[in-house]
């Protein structure tokens, strides 16, 4: 199939056209490389080029004869997203809008899109399902629902089908260490923790440790890299199949807390770093899993690296080699 992959060159993105060149697709990666690199587009040909630019987007879907789009490309810092919430709502919503009609006028009538946990703020019940309430808290998990609405009522006017992926905690690396995350201003738990147990970070700040949890800190649910990018194999053949549009929840349905990790990540490294409790961080909920009943039944989902353990390591191994390539992150 050929496909145009937007933010391509990034983490989660470069471990998608991996598995999409595993499985022979024919792959252009659209990416403005401001945080992603030429490096990580391990298949396929990489177009440099910046979302919010209409034409250099046009004459690609007219050179190109796409069946499907794959749609990453975003700014994705929550914090950052309630300090300058225009730019995000200009890149998440009013670019992704700019895309959909270039997917329409072009006749692409497939489409995967990154969403994510956030657009459920602080859910009620937990595991929770896809049709939880959607009240995000702050203007990243905004944009999201907002791209969510649009492709449900563009999905009702066109000859377009979509499946929203609704990603979890994001982590781990390619387990040869060729791609992995690169940002210096990730501030997934995982990543921070391993950086302090490399001593780029001197200590790791440990937010919260009252919340109602057995612990006292708060639970996420962590999916590796490679299980996610393999849901969007699965996304794709159903859509080719001519199943109709879905949301999905994509992440394992069991939790880890703060403690929990930070003690895996002291035991995989053997390194005993810093860790100082300080206060909440607003808006974080105690506990965020997934319920996937939906998307193991009917794309029958089978995740491979539901191991804490292997999450680590794979990302371990590639801070590690990162690091010493660099002697700071790119
Ligand atoms: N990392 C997570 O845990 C997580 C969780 C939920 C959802 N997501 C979603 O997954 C997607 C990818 O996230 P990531 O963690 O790989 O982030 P990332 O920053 O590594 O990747 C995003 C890529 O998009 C590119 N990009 C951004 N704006 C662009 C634009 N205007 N034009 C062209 N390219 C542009 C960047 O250069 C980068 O390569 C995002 O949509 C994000 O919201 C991530």
């Amino acid at each position: 199939m050929r496909i145009l992959v937007t933010g391509g060159a990034g983490y989660i993105g470069s471990h998608i056209v991996k598995a999409l060149g595993e499985k022979r697709h024919s792959i252009v990666v659209y990416d403005n490389l401001s945080y992603g690199h030429e490096w990580a587009v391990l298949n396929g040909r990489l177009v440099k080029g910046d979302l919010a630019d209409q034409r250099l987007l046009n004459t690609i879907f007219e050179a190109e004869d796409f069946e499907a789009v794959v749609h990453l490309a975003a700014f994705v810092v929550v914090e950052e997203s309630v300090r300058e919430p225009v730019k995000y709502y200009k890149n998440n919503f009013v670019n992704t809008l700019d895309l959909i009609e270039a997917c329409i006028t072009h006749n692409v009538s497939k489409f995967i899109f990154s969403s994510s946990a956030a657009v459920y703020g602080i859910p009620e019940k937990v595991p929770v399902t896809e049709d939880a309430p959607l009240q995000p808290i702050n203007p990243y998990g905004s944009s999201k629902v907002m791209v969510e609405h649009v492709l449900d009522d563009v999905s009702k006017a066109h000859n377009f089908r979509y499946v929203s992926l609704r990603y979890f905690n994001v982590a781990g690396a390619d387990p040869l260490s060729r791609i992995g995350q690169t940002r210096k201003d990730a501030t997934h738990l995982i990543t921070t923790s391993l950086r302090t147990a490399l001593g780029i970070k001197d200590h790791l700040d440990l937010f919260g440790t009252d919340y109602p949890t057995p612990d006292g800190t708060c639970i996420r649910d962590y999916i590796h890299v490679d299980d996610l990018a393999d849901v969007h194999i699965l996304a794709l053949e159903s859509l080719t199949s001519g199943s109709g549009s879905r949301v999905y929840n994509c992440g394992y349905e069991h939790g880890y807390s703060v403690k929990d990790v930070v003690e895996k990540v002291k035991n995989v490294t053997g390194v005993d770093f810093p860790v100082r409790p300080v206060g909440r961080r607003p808006g974080d909920p105690p506990a965020l899993i997934a319920d996937a009943s939906r998307i193991k039944k009917e794309l029958d989902w089978k995740p491979k690296y539901d191991d804490l353990g292997y999450i680590i390591k794979t990302a371990w191994e590639w801070e590690k080699k990162i690091n010493l390539k660099t002697q700071t992150h790119p």
